[in-house]
């Protein structure tokens, strides 16, 4: 349990402590939250359990102490591969995936939660680790709408959030078009910045600051 924890806090699982799941992690500590982690090089784990998380041996024993789940891996190939062997103690509990992935691949594992008994959630972070539970961060999450709502103070910790709908894809999809949205930014941006250089004008010239300054 963790240094802060209270008595009437849900108990959390963070699996995959990269650069993500560990900013996860923390914000659940500081929330008070007995916080249950593993991840494949176990050493990621130290700092936390310092601080009052307690470290799993295995996948399946970090499911088994946590009502909320949340999974932030590499990629759905790593969440099938760490979560397939956890079926026997998924029922009853939320499953909050958290992993960057494709829609189809949203679809399917929200369709073998249901078949453990488990509600499932799927969730697109619009964060970097060091803004993980502040107002800067925000997450869409799609999936058991009876899940968000019962555990939507504890996943308004990492960020804002949002339900998008009750499919669970939905949140990928919104993720892909929002990052497309987003690279097309950057690309036109590199382009606007490109051009203006031909004429020596450099990319902090362009800024609104800059006009406003007089
Ligand atoms: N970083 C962000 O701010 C951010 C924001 C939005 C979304 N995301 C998404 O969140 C996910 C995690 O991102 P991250 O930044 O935390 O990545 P990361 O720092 O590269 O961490 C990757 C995690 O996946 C684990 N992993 C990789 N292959 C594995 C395997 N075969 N078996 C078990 N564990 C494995 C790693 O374990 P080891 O430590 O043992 O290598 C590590 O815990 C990604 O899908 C990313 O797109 C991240």
């Amino acid at each position: 349990m963790s240094e802060t924890a209270a008595p009437h806090k849900v108990p959390v699982t963070v699996i995959g402590l990269g650069n993500l799941g560990r900013a996860l992690a923390e914000t659940f500590l500081t929330q008070g939250h007995p916080t249950t982690v593993w991840n494949r090089s176990s050493g990621k784990a130290d700092g936390l359990v310092a601080r009052g998380a307690s470290r799993a041996a295995t996948p399946t024993d970090a499911v088994a102490a946590g009502e909320i789940v949340i999974v932030a891996v590499l990629d759905y190939d790593t969440v099938r591969e760490l979560l397939l062997p956890t079926a026997g103690v998924l029922k009853g509990r939320t499953v909050v995936n958290l992993t960057t992935g494709t829609p189809s691949a949203a679809r399917a594992l929200g369709a073998w939660a249901a078949d453990q008994q488990a509600a499932y959630l799927d969730g697109a972070v619009y964060a970097v680790p060091q803004t993980i539970g502040t107002s800067a961060a925000f997450v869409l999450y799609s999936g058991d709408e009876a899940a968000y709502r019962a555990y939507r103070t504890v996943l308004d910790a990492i960020g804002e959030g949002s339900l998008v709908g009750p499919a669970p894809e939905l949140s990928s999809v919104y993720d892909t078009a929002l990052l497309s949205g987003m690279y097309g930014m950057f690309a036109g941006f590199f382009q606007a910045v490109a051009l203006a250089g031909t004429a020596g004008i450099g990319a902090a010239e362009l800024t609104p600051p800059r006009w406003s300054g007089g």
